[in-house]
């Protein structure tokens, strides 16, 4: 859930955009389905067909050799370089972290006895009786029917990728060192995460509940977009490395919290006028906020511990883009990669999760990791990966400005999206 659509950085080596005219055999643009690959497979762009173009047939063979080498190096070079986070002495700091995971982290859990549950949010059927129970959905329903649909859409996105919970605890669980090896570990790690499991398990269960009485949806294409996205799994980089594992659940939590943060503002009272959804979005948001502290902290301590490594595993991370973790979204309409293109536009026009706010959680994770302060410790790389993250949020904002420069000089007009999970009715947006 990101940055809107722009040129991939490799993918296709006997191609490359805009490239001077002269005499020339046209290479291909990539298919819609390699494109849509690349941008999810990657994790990294995503590819604009519109902007390949042609190329000389020498030009293009030696820098196809050459791109190839390149790449090939590059893989290397990459895998390498998040593998050497899985040497014994490196992970010996998550080791020695291990009290004061007890200490400062599982505190910020909360017991099942202070939680909220879903019922407390929804109408309860036990408590009120039959005609209450009725009379309260109607009224639910009276509430949702004023929420506009491009809302509706990115309520459903936020749902989904709650419900797509199994596959984030089998994230954490290929984690070295902090994974939970039999499923009722000890350790303050495994407890951490069944417990914050748990926790995320009631942010699906709360939404999907008022989704269904809300008769708002087309609740068998969301489930059928849940199933999909949990057989299709993730596309995690690095994906035993604690250090990025952290940079990546720490940005995820912020970034949640910031979405449903931001719903709970636009369907509330002084928005679409849903009071009740408001505070559902709202309660999730702050369990968001308590688990992006705890990531957050236990990040923090890996950059005190081995600054060079966490700086390092920071840049990695943000080059290939911090995805929504649902980025293979589909409502069963379009490709893959296609929707999650277009959701994006529709989640940046709502104003549920834009641009600006990624900008603003990386500037943010900045500051509390204290990278730009950075002095010790640190090797050419870490020096590199320091330069690199200092001057990403410019470089955002100015891609930022470009896009909506570009769309304006185009005049384009916006493109209707018929969404299953609203009963196909269209989404206009400006894609780009
Ligand atoms: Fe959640
Ligand atoms: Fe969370």
């Amino acid at each position: 859930m990101a940055l809107g659509a722009t040129l991939s950085r490799s993918g296709f080596p006997s191609c490359k955009p805009s490239a001077p005219a002269g005499s020339y055999f046209c290479c291909k643009p990539p298919s819609k389905a390699t494109a849509a690959a690349a941008s999810v497979g990657n994790g990294v762009l995503a590819i604009n067909r519109s902007s390949w173009r042609c190329m000389s047939t020498a030009t293009a063979s030696r820098e196809a050799m050459a791109g190839r080498r390149q790449e090939k190096k590059g893989v290397v070079d990459k895998e390498e370089e998040w593998r050497s986070y899985l040497a014994p002495e490196r992970l010996q700091v998550l080791k020695e972290m291990e009290p004061w995971v007890e200490e400062h982290v599982l505190p910020l859990l909360k017991s099942v006895e202070a939680s909220w549950q879903p019922s407390d949010l929804l109408p309860d059927p036990a408590a009120l009786g039959s005609d209450g129970f009725h009379e309260a959905c109607i009224e639910l329903r009276e509430r949702a029917a004023g929420v506009p649909d491009e809302l509706l859409v990115c309520l459903v996105a936020n749902m989904v990728t709650e419900e797509a919970l199994p596959t984030y605890p089998s994230g954490l669980n290929r984690l070295e060192v902090v994974r939970d090896a039999t499923g009722a570990d000890t350790t303050a790690w495994a407890r951490w995460i069944r417990g914050w499991s748990a926790e995320e398990n009631r942010h699906g269960d709360v939404l999907n509940r008022y989704m269904h009485l809300s008769g708002r949806f087309d609740m068998r294409e969301v489930e059928r977009t849940v199933q999909r996205l949990i057989r299709d799994g993730i596309t995690v980089h690095a994906p035993a490395s604690p250090f990025h594992g952290f940079v990546y659940v720490a940005f995820q939590e912020r970034a949640t919290a910031i979405a449903h943060g931001n719903t709970a503002r636009l369907v509330g009272a002084r928005g679409a006028g849903d009071a009740a959804l408001a505070r559902i979005c709202g309660t999730v948001a702050a369990d968001e906020k308590r688990h992006e502290a705890a990531y957050t902290r236990i990040m923090g301590r890996l950059f005190e511990a081995d600054p060079d490594a966490a700086v390092r595993a920071m840049a990695y991370m943000m080059r290939r883009r911090i995805d929504m973790p649902t980025a293979f979204i589909n409502d069963g309409r379009h490709s893959g990669g296609d929707f999650y293109a277009r959701f994006i536009a529709i989640a940046e026009k709502a104003g549920t999760y834009t641009l600006s706010d990624y900008r603003g959680i990386l500037q943010h994770l900045i500051r509390q990791w204290g990278v730009e302060e950075l002095t010790a410790g640190l090797s050419g790389e870490g020096r590199r990966a320091q330069d690199y993250l200092g001057a990403l949020p410019n470089k955002i904002q100015r891609m930022e400005e470009k896009a909506h420069d570009r769309a304006v000089k185009a005049g384009k007009k916006p493109t209707p999206i018929p969404i299953s999970w609203i009963f196909d009715r269209p989404i206009s947006v400006v894609l780009t």
